[in-house]
């Protein structure tokens, strides 16, 4: 089956990752010629945990095809604080608009709501699991700004555990040849196990250091990211993990002269407002690469119903193995409804929401 919807860049072959990449920067070059592209569309921002970027970067890019916007930003306006559950809002509001990006703090949140969406639905984060059109940000800005996307030697440092978008670069980077990840985190905020596996299949050399100074510079791209406090079971857990990283100029004088430094944004305390004034400094730019990267994808998703070939694993309803992942949506009682969906993949049972293995 062909799909209409992105859960994560996965569901993308190459050819149509490298397709959307260009049509990015063709809309860069040219916004006059895509102005009407989504006249008359409209699409839904259904944001149930705060963005600034991706909501609004989704929003202009929107109105810059062309087409309008509903939705809401703050779930506490909407019926959900009546208590109104994913499948009613999804349902509904699939009648009114022509795509849906949604952002949710529940892990398999967005191929829950896919399954009650008549219509496209983008995932915009769902919790600590995927954000793949931050991936599709990143790997428009290493394009056009590092020149390729293979053979790179790439550093992730900060919270790789809770750090949604580390796990969708990570996946999309393994897809190409010759790419190397060096990851810098405490041990407490180290890759999941399931990314590894990822990177182990891929034949994807990667290192753990807990320091960035020595990891530095042998580096093609730097790629921060805050501590995500929110994701922390309590405040004292996160304040032994803040403030562990920051990258300041003494750091980047030992880093290459081309390296790129990339961050998903919003920045905390990881990255030192002088570094800002480096050239190396790519962050900004990285934002709106992005907005040209949603225009892209809006286009193609509005174009074609079945716009990716991606075919996922068959899930199956399995009343044996319940996801142990607390944080999925599976396990939010309010998502009762939600059919236990596992698909096997080299030998576990793994959870078909959120792709956390259950044994
Ligand atoms: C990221 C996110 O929401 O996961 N932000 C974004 O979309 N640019 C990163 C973050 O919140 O740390």
């Amino acid at each position: 089956m062909k799909h209409k919807n992105l859960i994560d860049l996965e569901y993308m072959t190459r050819d149509q990752l490298e397709h959307t990449i260009m049509l990015a920067g063709a809309i860069k070059e040219r916004p006059e010629i895509y102005k009407h592209a989504c006249d008359g569309k409209i699409m839904a921002t259904l944001f149930f945990e705060p963005s600034t970027r991706t909501q609004m970067s989704f929003q202009t890019a929107m109105m810059r095809l062309g087409g309008n916007t509903i939705g809401f930003d703050n779930p506490m306006n909407s019926s959900v604080a009546k208590g109104e559950n994913l499948k009613d809002t999804i349902s509904m509001v699939s009648s009114y608009a022509d795509i849906i990006a949604m952002r949710h703090p529940a892990e398999g949140s967005a191929k829950a709501a896919s399954l009650y969406s008549s219509v496209p639905v983008i995932n915009c984060g769902d919790g600590g699991h995927y954000h793949p059109t931050q991936t599709l940000t990143d790997v428009i800005t290493l394009n056009y700004e590092k020149g390729r996307l293979n053979n790179l030697r790439i550093g992730l440092c900060g919270d790789l555990l809770n750090g949604r978008t580390v796990h969708s670069l990570i996946k999309t980077m393994c897809r190409y040849e010759g790419n190397s990840f060096v990851l810098i985190s405490t041990k407490e905020l180290s890759v999941p196990q399931y990314i590894k596996n990822i990177m182990e299949k891929a034949g994807c050399e990667y290192t753990e250091v807990d320091n960035l100074v020595d990891a530095i510079a042998e580096l093609d791209v730097l790629y921060m990211t805050r501590i995500q406090r929110e994701r922390f079971e309590s405040e004292e857990e996160y304040q032994k993990q803040k403030g562990v990283f920051v990258l300041d100029t003494e750091k980047l004088a030992l880093a290459k002269e081309d390296m790129i430094i990339l961050h998903p944004l919003p920045r905390v305390d990881e990255i030192a407002i002088e570094v800002d004034d480096d050239p190396r400094a790519c962050y900004f730019k990285q934002a709106e690469y992005g907005m040209y990267g949603r225009m892209a994808l809006i286009a193609l998703l509005l174009r074609s119903e079945d716009a990716f070939s991606f075919k996922s694993a068959d899930p199956t309803v399995d009343k044996e193995h319940k996801c142990t992942n607390e944080k999925c949506i599976v396990n939010d009682p309010q998502q009762h409804y939600l059919p236990k969906n596992t698909y096997e993949k080299d030998g576990h049972i793994c959870c078909d929401y959120c792709d956390h293995i259950i044994e």
